[in-house]
C-alpha cells in the first residue's frame, strides 16, 4: 500500500478509534440516543475527519443500520445492549469500528464478539483463507454459548467504497478466497443469544446513491444532489431532513420515485427474533503480517 494512502487510513481509524472510546460512558441510562448519536458525528469532524456513513446504535435484538431520526426520543434503559458502530474517512480512506455496551448483565455475550475478532485480527495475514478466518469467528463465539449471525459479514474497504470486495464470513464455510498484502478489511463478528439471523424490518434511515438518473419530483432531485456530495458514501435521512429543512411526508413522497428508479440504496434495520440481545466488535485492519489495526485506541 502507498505511504500517502497508508496516512489516511490511519488517520481516519485513529480518529474513529478516539470517538468509539470517548462514546461508551455517554450510553448510559436514561441518555437519549439521538444525542449520542449527534454528539458521535459532531465529535468526528470536530478532530478532523469526515463521517464514512451515518453512526449506527443499535439496541439490543437489532444488529445493524438503525440510526435515530430527526425527532427520536429514545432513551436507554437498564438492561440495553447497545451497539456503537462508527465509520470515519479521510480523503475517502475510511475507518470502520464498532463497540458494544452494555447496562447491565450480558458480559460473556460481549465477550464473545470482542474475542471472535481479537483471533480473527490475529490471522489476517496475506494467504489466510476467508474460510478459515469465518471458522475462528464461528468457533470462539460458539465457545461462549451464543450463536454467530450468519447472514452478517464483515467486508473490504476501497476509497470512497464502503462495500469493497470480499466479504468477511462471520461462519465456517468453504471459501478459498486469500487474503492480500495492504488489504484493507473490516471485520465484524456479531454474538446472539437468538436466531443467528437478521431479517430486514421496514424501517429505513439510512441510504446510499447508487444509480443517479433524472426524476420529476422537485424534493427527489434536491435528495440527490444532496447525495451526491457524499461521493458514493452512505447517508441519514435525517442529515436530509435537516440540511435540507425538509419535512418527513415530502422526503416520503420523493422517495417513492427515487426507490421505483433503483437511485438510492436502503439500508434495511436487521433485526434478530425479538427480546433476543446482539453485541458487535469491529476494527479496520491492513492485512500483512504484521496486520495493522488502523482503529485500535492509543491514549
Ligand atoms: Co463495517
Amino acid at each position: 500500500m502507498e505511504k500517502e494512502i497508508l496516512e489516511n487510513y490511519i488517520k481516519a481509524g485513529k480518529i474513529a478509534a478516539r470517538v468509539r472510546e470517548e462514546s461508551r460512558s455517554r450510553a448510559k441510562v436514561g441518555a437519549k440516543l439521538f444525542d449520542l448519536a449527534e454528539w458521535i458525528e459532531n465529535r468526528i469532524k470536530e478532530l478532523g475527519a469526515d463521517i464514512g456513513f451515518p453512526v449506527n446504535i443499535s439496541v439490543n435484538n437489532i444488529a445493524a443500520h438503525f440510526t435515530p431520526s430527526k425527532d427520536d426520543e429514545t432513551t436507554f434503559k437498564q438492561g440495553d445492549v447497545i451497539k456503537i458502530d462508527i465509520g470515519t474517512h479521510v480523503n475517502g480512506y475510511i475507518g470502520d469500528t464498532a463497540t458494544t455496551v452494555s447496562l447491565g448483565g450480558n458480559e460473556d455475550l460481549l465477550k464473545a464478539s470482542r474475542e471472535a475478532l481479537n483471533e480473527a485480527i490475529k490471522i489476517a495475514k496475506p494467504g489466510t483463507k476467508l474460510g478459515e478466518m469465518g471458522t475462528v469467528i464461528e468457533q470462539t463465539i460458539k465457545k461462549y454459548g451464543f450463536k454467530p449471525i450468519s447472514n452478517l459479514t464483515g467486508h473490504g474497504l476501497d476509497k470512497y467504497d464502503l462495500h469493497a470486495e470480499p466479504q468477511i464470513p462471520n461462519i465456517t464455510n468453504d471459501m478459498e478466497y486469500e487474503l492480500k498484502e495492504g488489504q484493507a478489511i473490516a471485520i465484524e463478528p456479531f454474538a446472539t443469544t437468538g436466531s443467528g439471523r437478521v431479517n430486514e424490518s421496514g424501517d429505513v434511515m439510512i441510504f446510499m446513491l447508487v444509480g443517479p438518473r433524472p426524476v420529476r419530483n422537485f424534493d427527489a432531485r434536491r435528495i440527490i444532489s444532496f447525495a451526491q456530495k457524499r461521493n458514493g458514501l452512505p447517508f441519514a435521512k435525517r442529515w436530509v431532513l435537516s440540511g435540507l429543512g425538509m419535512s418527513d411526508i415530502r422526503f416520503r413522497l420523493a422517495l417513492r420515485e427515487l426507490s421505483t428508479k433503483n437511485i438510492l440504496h436502503e439500508y434495511h434495520v436487521l433485526k434478530d427474533v425479538d427480546d433476543c440481545k446482539i453485541s458487535q466488535f469491529e476494527h479496520t485492519v491492513i492485512v500483512g503480517d504484521k496486520p495493522i489495526v488502523t482503529t485500535r485506541y492509543e491514549e
